[in-house]
């Protein structure tokens, strides 16, 4: 009862049904459903090769899914590149980071979406505005740099993740992906960035975490999904499982299974 009240008359944000991927005879994702809330923080975990990035690579406009539809807002959607999902306010920090090393940390903000105005079909860019809009979205997600004309390579990896993150929200994201944003962090960088997450969620962003770290799915989601062999395969709320019984849907094993598995893992 306490859970259907608190799922309360609010549709999901992001859902998506019944998607397949195939990559050749790979089936990377078979059927399968997924949904977000507003403001949520869903953990998506499973081994390597669960298909957790090819699922995020789809709700993110990288990939299209080879069957299935997604649900956006209550509305079908169908985006054919990452820029489709970006103007719908979905966007997705890689793993990889993806920021130009060389370029400054505002330009990095707002690569290619700066502000500005076009004529005769050129973009003008208007750096003073780029510089002071980047400083005051910094300033908001309380994200301390020396100076935004600083190049990003200077910065440490979690000063990176979080001016990467800082790009994804500079333009009204409603959903921001993330695929294991702490995995290269040292430790007291990995708060920070977990910090941030809960600042976002606070605004009513929906955020969905990719992670191999019981730690941060324990501190900061609110829910976590297990994918396993391109399935799904577990979904709990955080405060009806434990990290045990999640490692263990990680390796595929459920119940009685489970006490088995856990003799094998720390
Ligand atoms: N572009 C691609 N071309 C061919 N096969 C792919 C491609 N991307 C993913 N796959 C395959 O799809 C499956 C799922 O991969 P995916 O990258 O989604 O896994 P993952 O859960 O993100 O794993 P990891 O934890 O290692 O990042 C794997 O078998 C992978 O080899
Ligand atoms: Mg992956």
């Amino acid at each position: 009862m306490e859970r259907h009240a608190e799922k309360g008359p609010e549709s999901d944000l992001l859902e998506a049904r019944n998607i397949t991927k195939y990559f050749g005879a790979i089936t990377a994702l078979d059927r399968v459903n997924f949904h977000l809330r507003r403001g949520e923080v869903l953990g998506v975990v499973g081994d390597n090769g669960a298909g957790k990035s090819t699922l995020m690579k789809i709700l993110s406009g990288l990939y299209a899914p080879s069957e299935g539809e997604i649900i956006f807002d209550g509305k079908p959607v169908r985006f054919s590149s990452p820029r489709d999902a970006h103007k719908a306010g979905i966007e997705m920090v890689y793993q990889d980071l993806a920021l130009a090393g060389n370029m400054t940390i505002y330009e990095n903000i707002y690569l290619g979406r700066e502000p500005g105005s076009r004529m005769l079909g050129l973009s003008i860019v208007d750096q003073k505005l780029s510089r002071t809009k980047a400083q005051e979205h910094l300033d908001r997600l309380k994200i301390n740099v020396k100076s935004v004309d600083q190049n990003a390579e200077e910065l440490s990896g979690g000063q990176q993740q979080a001016v990467a993150i800082a790009r994804a929200t500079a333009f009204d994201a409603r959903v921001v992906i993330m695929d294991e944003p702490t995995a290269a962090l040292a430790i007291k960088e990995v708060g920070k960035v977990l910090d941030l997450i809960k600042g976002l969620k606070d605004h009513g962003v929906g955020i969905i975490l990719i992670s191999h770290r019981m730690d941060d799915v324990f501190y900061v989601c609110d829910r976590v999904m297990a994918l396993f062999h391109g399935r799904n395969f577990a979904d709990a709320p955080l405060r009806n499982t434990n990290r045990n019984e999640v490692i263990g849907w990680i390796m595929g094993t459920k119940g009685h299974d489970q006490a088995v598995a856990h003799d094998q893992v720390r």
